[in-house]
């Protein structure tokens, strides 16, 4: 077991050593379940998601577009390709603000979706900032290009950081993150800890308020001032995203899910490697992907959806299209599980319901089969 050695309250980190710690945690299956949100399906790719007050700001390369009740309420092309988001406390401390970062500003989203450059009420119009997350309910942080910016309760400061890769808040803590160090301020006793990691994807907090490290294939957790290896996977990890007090990671082509002292793993997702993934304040996912973008959950094992899958598609599946969409099929699409067609509703409902272009000409589907296919793809939220 791999354990870093932590140096508190310095700035300065220390190199590794072996000792004891936790056994690792052994995956679970992990079998997701798709969330109604959007009322039509959502075929663009996005660079973020942040769930507002009132609704959803997803941005793609040409607008921050809103959904109000899961319609599209409007378009703000000024917040294109946002790279962050958070809801933070107002300036008053009574109000809470929903805030984006793109562009390399920081914009407010209001109520009704359409936003506002604020920017220079924190004293970062100069600055190229690239993401935002919340501390507390009295404050939140700024990353940008070459630093970041506390604020307390309206009150700015600027900390110089060369190559910051990622932030992350909660309960009081900050964590930033540099290409080898991962450093955590509690902001109540101003004590910071530095912790040595080679290759750092990304840190989140997790529900407890312990700091989450994803690196190459490793996931570390900090315990006892230390960071340790929780799990050694057999691919490379994403950054980890926060997700309601759980912590979703991209492992290779598929998902796993940091609940507290359990991990799961699903099976047969088959990730692009364009894929990127978002949290929510519910604990649910959102995965982007260039087909578009589904919202998942951690679903119940053995869900009627799943059932229904496994009567009505698997053998239509197994039958017309495992030819060129198994693990490893010609087609470099599997669609060989459960979780593989949950996460491609409109890339399915395009080339099943809409074209009925596949199975490619040449591969026969019966008309009664591609009907229980489209009724399946239609129950999919
Ligand atoms: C003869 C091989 C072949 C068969 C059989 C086949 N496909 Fe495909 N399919 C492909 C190839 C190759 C692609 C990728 C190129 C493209 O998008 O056209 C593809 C792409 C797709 C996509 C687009 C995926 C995305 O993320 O963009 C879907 C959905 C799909 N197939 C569904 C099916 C289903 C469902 C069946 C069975 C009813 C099926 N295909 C049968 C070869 C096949």
């Amino acid at each position: 077991m791999r354990r870093l050695f932590v140096t508190a309250g310095l700035l300065f980190a220390c190199g590794t050593e072996e000792a004891a710690g936790p056994t690792p945690l052994v995956p679970e299956t992990l079998s997701l379940e798709p969330v109604a949100w959007s009322a039509s399906p959502w075929s663009t790719p996005v660079t973020f998601v942040h769930e507002t007050e009132t609704g959803i700001a997803l941005c793609t390369s040409e607008s921050l577009a809103f959904l109000a009740g899961s319609v599209l309420a409007g378009h703000a092309t000024e917040a294109k390709g946002c790279t962050g988001g958070a809801r933070v406390p107002a300036s008053d401390g009574a109000v809470q603000w929903d805030l984006v970062t793109a562009q390399g500003g920081v914009w407010r989203v209001a109520s009704d979706g359409t936003v506002e450059a604020v920017a220079a009420r924190y004293g970062l119009e100069s600055k190229n900032v690239t993401d935002v997350v919340s501390i507390d309910a009295n404050q939140f942080a700024f990353q940008y290009q070459d630093g970041f910016a506390v604020v307390t309760k309206g009150e700015v400061k600027l900390f110089a950081q060369a190559g910051l890769t990622s932030i992350a808040g909660a309960n009081g803590k900050f964590a930033y993150l540099t290409k080898d160090t991962a450093r955590v301020l509690d902001t109540k006793t101003n004590a910071l800890v530095a912790f040595t990691v080679s290759d750092a994807k990304g840190v989140a907090f997790d529900a407890k308020g312990r700091l989450i490290v994803t690196a190459l294939g490793t996931l570390y957790r900090e315990s006892g001032g230390a960071l340790v290896a929780l799990l050694e996977a057999q691919a490379t990890l994403g950054a980890p995203r926060a997700s309601g007090g759980k912590v979703w990671i991209a492992s290779g082509a598929e998902l796993l899910l940091l609940e507290d002292d359990r991990v799961l793993k699903t099976s047969g997702l088959a990730l692009d490697a364009a894929a990127v993934i978002y949290g929510s304040s519910s604990g649910d996912v959102w995965l982007s992907r260039p087909s578009g973008v589904t919202r998942l959950r951690h679903g119940a094992t053995g869900n009627a959806l799943e059932q229904k899958w496994q009567a009505d598609v698997q053998p239509i599946y197994g039958k017309v299209c495992s030819a060129c969409h198994g693990p490893t099929g010609s087609a470099k699409i599997d669609l060989s599980s459960y979780n593989s067609w949950v996460s491609r509703k409109a890339a399915l409902n395009d080339r099943i319901v809409v074209k009925a272009d596949m199975p490619p000409a040449g591969v026969a589907l019966s008309a009664d089969d591609r009907g229980k296919l489209a009724e399946f793809i239609a129950a999919m939220p």
